[in-house]
């Protein structure tokens, strides 16, 4: 669990706190100016600690999540991208003896506050896991699950609505389209995770988490889901845990580097990928170890 002083630890205390207004802030004062100041980012950790009962799992990662960006975690089996994605959704509370210690804003608003649902913050930071896991109901009912549950729908032709378009926008829907109806678990491993995809965005989610989505995937499926994750990016914010060095570089925008619990290095991809600055980085891009 946070400490007592979590809460206080967080610097942004409105709504609006942390977004940037092209009008009034100074940031923004000439176009010039707009062309090389980054936007806020979406996601900000700091100090993060993590606890399997007393193994601590990682030890203070600060890195800032931009918008509009894939963000890729890299580094060898054990080092922690799991549990560090899992924060940032608060899916960590459900392992038992795990806790979580630091502070984590989305939109500038500490996800770890008392009046946080996880249910509303994993609507708005959705998770795509590894193997792909439908629900063991129709391909139509595995997408309007998560809009039924959270009363996105007004009503029937609304749920299509959501339905068809959340299919479209994951690749999905012209190999889905006369097959509904049947099980979502009957589709191929490739369109299984793009069903997955289409679920997480259903629900009109902000920030979208993968922890290697390709790794159970044939290459072709592989490339599939790296040209949505490219076009998606114009929409959410993406992080991405991925063992696979070319698709990190292909895919991301920035990368962070895990080794045995701390992040060691975080920058833009091509350079991570091209001049890092740690040695540790380097050996391991190169694969000299992991
Ligand atoms: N549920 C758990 N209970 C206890 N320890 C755990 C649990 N999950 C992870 N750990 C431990 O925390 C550390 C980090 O694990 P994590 O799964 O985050 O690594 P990872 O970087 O995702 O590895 P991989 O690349 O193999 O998926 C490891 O030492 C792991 O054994
Ligand atoms: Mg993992």
């Amino acid at each position: 669990m946070f400490r007592e002083n979590m809460e206080a630890d967080v610097t942004f205390d409105s709504d609006d706190a942390g977004r940037f207004d092209p009008d009034t802030d100074d940031a923004y004062s000439s176009t010039e100016e707009m062309a090389v100041v980054e936007s806020p980012p979406k996601i900000i950790s700091r100090g993060v600690d993590v606890f399997y009962g007393d193994t601590q799992a990682l030890f203070g990662v600060d890195i800032d999540i931009r918008p509009n960006e894939v963000t890729a975690l890299i580094g060898p089996s054990g080092c922690g991208k799991s549990t560090f994605l899992r924060c940032l959704n608060r899916m960590n509370d459900i392992i038992d003896g795990c806790s979580v210690r630091g502070s984590i804003t989305l939109d500038g608003r500490d996800i770890y506050a008392k009046s946080v649902d996880t249910v509303h913050l994993r609507a708005r930071v959705g998770m795509v896991f590894q193997k792909p896991n439908p629900f063991p109901k129709s391909v139509y009912d595995n997408v309007a699950y998560g809009p039924k549950i959270h009363g996105l729908a007004t009503d029937k032709d609304d749920l299509d609505a959501i339905v068809h378009s959340s299919l479209e926008r994951a690749g999905l829907l012209d190999e889905v389209k006369d097959r509904l109806h049947e099980p979502g678990t009957g589709l191929s491993g490739g369109q299984q995770q793009r069903l997955c995809i289409a679920r997480a965005i259903a629900v009109e989610p902000e920030v979208i988490l993968m922890d290697e989505p390709c790794s159970a995937l044939d290459p072709i499926a592989t490339s599939k889901i790296e040209d949505l994750i490219d076009e998606m990016r114009n929409n959410y914010t993406i992080v991405i845990v991925t063992h696979n060095m070319q698709q990190a570089a292909r895919v991301s925008q920035r990368t962070a580097f895990f080794h045995l619990g701390k992040m060691i290095e975080y920058g833009h991809t091509d350079t991570i990928f091209t001049n890092p600055n740690e040695v540790r980085t380097r050996d391991y891009i190169t694969g000299r170890f992991g």
